[in-house]
């Protein structure tokens, strides 16, 4: 893991500290993302962009414009913010939307960048409106207004920035107000993996945790892993839980197959949660269509969960569809869960 990195935790802003990452950041994950461009898998198109940007910028000796990046959780977002910062030789600080409570947090860490720094603002999309306006002229002109003072006395003071790079995340970019959205020069959205890539993945991720794996049983983690390499990483570490247990340590389609069950994970990589929301539409709302916050009480699980976690992989694979009336499960969903479709009453 880089030392450049910086994380702010909600109650010491502006005090440069180490132990406040977030899980998805330990040491051990961190270990299994790869740092640099070259070592990154898969996401071709997107790697390019910011390869070309980065390049020409480096050859311009100026800061990297402000990127978006949007997509599911554990696609590689954060990945993506630290190799950005590891590729421009520049420090990263790390935050989050909800993080940054008052106007003074972000000031705070925005007065503390140094020239070609890289703040990265994970679900940007949930900061709050008046911390999100000083974003815009800081953004736009490396400047941030202070005001002194209320009413008739009321003084502003311009305060001049080095030049950063934002690099912002989201799993929800309808929620971004324009005038956040346009002031991002490179906006980018990663898609779930395939599965030569989550192959790929996971043989590095064995490489570097010195596991043995076989070609079937890497194939049959890309195919349980929802397209995606945070999930395909921890059913890793669940298979080598359960190789070293129960069986000789290698891992292999048994070993995967006997994990997994434990953990709830079908064939498909669908989970308990995705069943019970999947059980939810077709038993109690006879497939659809049904608003979201109709399955969310039901089910009585935030419906930012569903939106965000649960939903995109299953629109993916078309087992949910959503419609103006709200979501309905498609006829592959009822197959997989075995499930009959009652036919409605004329
Ligand atoms: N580990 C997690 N995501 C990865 C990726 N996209 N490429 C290589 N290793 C990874």
């Amino acid at each position: 893991m880089s030392d450049d990195i910086i994380s702010y935790s909600s109650d010491q802003q502006g005090i440069l500290t180490s132990d406040a990452l977030p899980i998805d950041q330990e040491p051990e994950i961190i270990s299994l993302r790869p740092e640099r461009l070259h070592e990154y898998i898969g996401q071709a198109e997107v790697l390019e962009t910011l390869e070309i940007a980065i390049e020409a910028t480096k050859q311009r000796g100026e800061a990297l414009e402000h990127v978006l990046l949007h997509g599911p959780p554990g696609l590689g977002k954060t990945t993506l913010a630290h190799i950005i910062a590891n590729e421009m030789n520049t420090r990263l600080v790390v935050t989050s939307g909800p993080a940054l409570e008052k106007g003074g947090d972000l000031i705070g860490m925005l007065t503390h960048l140094e020239t070609g720094d890289v703040l990265f603002i994970d679900e940007i999309h949930r900061t709050p409106k008046a911390v999100e306006e000083l974003l815009y002229p800081a953004m736009e002109d490396f400047s941030i207004d202070f005001i002194f003072d209320k009413g008739i006395h009321a003084r502003s003071h311009r305060f001049q920035l080095k030049q950063f790079t934002l690099v912002g995340a989201t799993t929800r970019v309808g929620l971004l107000s324009a005038p956040l959205r346009d002031r991002f020069g490179l906006f980018r959205s990663l898609d779930f993996y395939n599965y030569e890539d989550l192959e790929r993945i996971v043989r590095r991720s064995a490489v570097l945790l010195n596991l043995e794996i076989d070609k079937d049983g890497a194939g049959s983690l890309a195919r349980r892993s929802r397209g995606t390499p945070r999930i395909i990483n921890r059913l890793l570490k669940r298979a080598r839980d359960y190789s070293q247990v129960r069986s000789d340590g290698r891992i292999n389609v048994k070993t995967i197959s006997e994990a997994l069950g434990l953990e709830g994970v079908d064939d498909v990589g669908l989970t308990p949660l995705d069943r019970r929301y999947l059980r939810t539409i077709i038993n109690y709302y006879n497939g659809g269509p049904v608003g979201i916050e109709a399955v969310a009480a039901t089910l009585q699980e935030e419906s930012d969960t569903l939106v965000d976690v649960v939903e995109p992989f299953l629109l993916k694979i078309g087992f949910v569809m959503r419609t103006a009336a709200g979501r309905r499960a498609s006829e592959v969903a009822y197959k997989h869960l075995g499930l009959e479709k009652v036919s409605e009453k004329t």
